[in-house]
């Protein structure tokens, strides 16, 4: 017999089968009889159609069970339930709430084997992952929101829960998107409706019955199964308050154009293609075990998956072998099996659609590279699978794939990665190997995504926000930042709704030659410049008297600003001490001009307004400059040994319509926060009083307001706010105006998923601090990154 030496058993040594006995999940499922009503008010409700759809284990696609498909009625009862819920689950205590919360994170642990089970024959994924992943985070989410309901108080003074809440989630982490969407809500004392996906019901239908077994009032939480038509009559049900979901940004688009129109709060968590950036000083080993958990987790389903592996020239190679020989050792198997790295993919139609994406890879001439691993005969399996020789514009660099598979670029300096990183539509999630910390926070600082990984993959906890830039949508979930998007100002939501029309301007038909009494410019890049139309409108006094003309601006007039404004983008990193000096340098050079602009503003609003406007205008320079250096980020220290770094980041180029009825209080109440927080603005001034531009940008040139950071374009204001929405490199647009105003600047919106923030139709009285100026501007002025970083050895 030869001689083998241990090192060599190592290294040959096979795994035995370990796999999961699922008896005792499966005799949850047969108490069932094998078929789940909705859970509506509490009790298990019959479908009001009677249908059923099947939901299988795609690791052997047999049928587990009969799942009630959801109408139009039964999303009515549910939100019926939960409406009637709303009046008792208030007045409880926070403390009370806080118990719930706390009783539900108890019962997902004491049942957290068989929540890990069903999860994994329901979606496919490896017990290794639901057991020691999902089911703990989920875990960890409800009890990290038992903390909040009795901090509300302090912590959202003025804030109150939105009411009724729709919940539609995706199959990828059932469980752990239901956690991140009902703990939330309920600590801020909402009720909710929640769809789960089609593919992967069964956890959510096991956390009905934990609901029950904490005794939560029936209606609080309630669970509508079906497939995407459920969703959409959930989305449009007008009784529902706000819509949160989590899938693929095709849909994620369909529900920002179906809500325009209602009052409907809205946050988006959708796909993502985030880059996987290996420096040549990284640590190459741990990189290639980060790229495991970053790509092949969950078979690579998941939204922020390192899809897009983008490595310094010279380490390309290196890189790619110990890669290979890495995916080589990976196992694909029966998801219940504890050794398997690899397990099912979702659905049949999912798998497919991996299939079409890597065979447009290989056809766009990329090199497809998969081990020779065994996979099951059975079930719906796919190899872990490497491109490289990638263009970066190709499907492959750029579709999000939802699957095993990787694209691999190369690039040479810094710089390049950056570029590489951001030439993508999303903005989820990145990570960066270096063993340079000056590089990788530089390189992390600059990748335009919602959280970043340095050295390190995957990472989440419920302190901290998770969501994404761009078209991976808006909102935050976890973290303050989360709970935000459950609660909203009392006072915001009885605010009494502006007439109709006001905002838009009147009318300005009479459109005449140039110049007469008093003609402004536009205000472009820091230069007053002509408008492109070679026209211009009147502006009258309130007894109709021609008090001056300003530019009709135009669609290309609105470009070129938005250019200017993208130029300027450096504002925000200018540090926050030079960005309030700006501003109190503005507030000593409008208090100098305040006779004149207040001589001429009181033609149109009268003399004691005027005086207000620029008294509390100068009031709010200050306030705001006093917040540049304190609306700060947090550091969270999250269970485990890192930091995470959570930054207020600028959204970009933001386009602001701006308040009709006090021309220089309402324009700079909603530029200053903008420009604070580093955005650099197209303002569309009053329509009632246009000529404030002209005053403006006379203050802004003295003040050292760089070029570009705010721009002005007069004109009418709801065609100017169209060219806005509908710009994909504008980033946000806030839009004040009456209902059917704010409606179009969201739906138009869809296109890049821009942030739209809107009066809602409403009045504000921007002449009260409380409700004129502050955090709740701020807060809709940037996007939360969160940055972690490792450390020790
Ligand atoms: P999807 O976006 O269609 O499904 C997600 C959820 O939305 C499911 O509960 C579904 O029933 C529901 N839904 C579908 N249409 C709806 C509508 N019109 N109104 C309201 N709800 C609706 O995602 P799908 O088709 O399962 O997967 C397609 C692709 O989407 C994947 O290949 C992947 O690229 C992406 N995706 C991204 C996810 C993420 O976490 N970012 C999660 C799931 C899918």
């Amino acid at each position: 017999m030869p001689h083998t030496t241990l090192a060599e058993k190592f290294r040959t040594m096979d795994y035995g089968a370990a796999p999961e006995d699922p008896a005792q999940a499966l005799a949850w499922l047969d108490q069932f009889k094998g078929r789940f009503g909705h859970f509506i008010g509490g009790a298990w409700t019959a479908p009001a159609e009677g249908r059923y759809f099947e939901t299988c284990d795609p690791s052997t696609g047999e049928k587990i069970a009969d799942i009630a498909q959801g109408s139009g009625s039964d999303v009515d009862a549910a939100v019926k339930a939960a409406r009637a819920a709303l009046p008792r689950w208030q007045s409880l205590t926070p403390h009370a709430r806080a118990r719930f919360l706390y009783a539900l994170a108890r019962q997902v642990q004491k049942h957290s084997r068989r929540l890990s089970v069903l999860e994994t024959i329901d979606n496919g994924k490896p017990i290794r992952e639901s057991r020691d992943i999902d089911i703990p985070l989920v875990a960890r989410h409800f009890y990290y929101h038992a903390g909040w309901p009795q901090l509300l108080e302090q912590e959202f003074p003025g804030y109150q829960a939105c009411g009724v809440v729709g919940q539609i989630i995706p199959w990828n982490f059932p469980l752990l998107m239901l956690a991140w969407k009902i703990a939330p809500a309920l600590a801020a004392a909402n009720t909710v409706v929640l769809k789960p996906a089609e593919f992967t019901p069964l956890t959510a239908l096991a956390f009905a019955e934990l609901c029950n077994e904490v005794g939560l009032p029936p209606g609080v939480v309630n669970i509508v199964t079906g497939d995407g038509s459920t969703g959409e009559a959930l989305v449009v049900h007008p009784d529902v308050d706000k819509i949160a979901f989590t899938g693929s940004t095709e849909v994620g688009r369909a529900i920002r154009r179906a809500t325009a129109d209602s009052h409907k709060k809205l946050s988006l968590e959708l796909g993502g293609k985030s880059p996987f950036v290996v420096f040549e000083d990284a640590d190459l080993d741990s990189a290639v075990e980060g790229l495991v958990d970053g790509i092949w987790l969950n078979q690579g389903q998941v939204c922020c998956a390192g899809s897009r592996l983008l490595m310094q020239e010279s380490i390309a190679v290196p890189i790619t072998k110990k890669l290979q020989a890495r995916m080589a050792a990976l196992r694909v198997g029966s998801p219940l099996d504890k050794t398997t790295d690899i397990g099912a993919i979702v659905a049949r139609v999912q798998l497919e659609r991996i299939e079409a994406l890597v065979a447009q890879g290989v056809a766009d001439g990329a090199s497809c590279w998969q081990p020779d691993v065994p996979i099951p005969s059975r079930g719906l399996y796919y190899r872990p699978t490497l491109f490289t020789n990638v263009h970066p514009t190709s499907v492959v660099a750029q579709q999000e794939i939802f699957g095993p598979v990787l694209a691999a670029m190369t690039f040479r300096t810094p710089a390049e990665a950056v570029e590489l990183a951001n030439n993508t539509a999303y903005g989820l999630a990145a990570s960066v190997w270096s063993e340079s910390v000056n590089v990788a926070l530089q390189v992390s600082a600059r990748i335009k995504a919602g959280v970043v990984w340095v050295n390190s993959t995957n990472m989440f906890d419920a302190a901290c926000g998770f969501g994404g830039y761009r078209e991976s949508g808006f909102g935050r979930e976890g973290g303050r930042e989360g709970m935000r998007e459950y609660l909203q100002p009392t006072w915001f939501r009885k605010a009494p709704l502006l007439r109709r029309g006001a905002a838009q301007g009147r009318d300005p038909t009479r459109v005449s030659a140039p110049a007469i009494d008093r003609t402004v410019k536009l205000y472009i890049g820091g230069k007053q410049v002509r408008p492109d139309s070679g026209y211009s409108i009147e502006c009258r006094s309130r007894k109709g008297v021609l008090l001056g003309e300003v530019p009709l601006g135009n669609r290309k007039d609105i470009r070129n600003a938005v250019e200017a404004a993208r130029r300027a983008e450096q504002w925000s990193s200018a540090g926050a001490h030079s960005r309030a000096q700006v501003l109190y340098y503005l507030a000593e050079n409008l208090s100098q001009r305040g006779k004149e602009i207040v001589a001429r503003l009181a033609a149109v609003v009268g003399k004691r307004q005027a005086s207000e406007e620029l008294r509390l205008s100068v009031e709010r320079l200050f306030t705001y400059a006093g917040w540049a250096d304190k609306y700060e980020g947090v550091v969270h220290s999250p269970p485990f040994r890192n930091i995470a770094v959570a930054m207020n980041e600028a959204l970009g180029t933001a386009g602001v319509i701006c308040p009709e009825e006090a021309p220089l209080l309402g324009f700079l109440s909603m530029v200053l926060p903008l420009v604070v927080a580093g955005n650099c603005v197209i303002a569309v001034p009053s329509a009632a009083y246009p000529l404030i531009a002209g005053d403006l940008y006379q203050v802004f040139e003295t003040s050292d307001v760089p070029g570009g950071v705010i721009n002005m374009v007069t004109g009418r204001p709801a065609e100017l706010m169209k060219v806005l929405a509908d710009h994909d490199d504008v980033d946000t647009l806030w839009c004040y105006g009456d209902e059917e105003l704010c409606a179009t600047a969201k739906r138009l919106s869809a296109g890049n998923l821009k942030q739209v923030w809107t009066n809602e139709g409403r009045r504000i009285d921007f002449f009260h601090e409380r409700y004129g100026a502050g955090r709740w501007y701020l807060d809709h002025a940037c996007q939360v990154k969160n940055i972690w970083v490792p450390y020790g050895e």
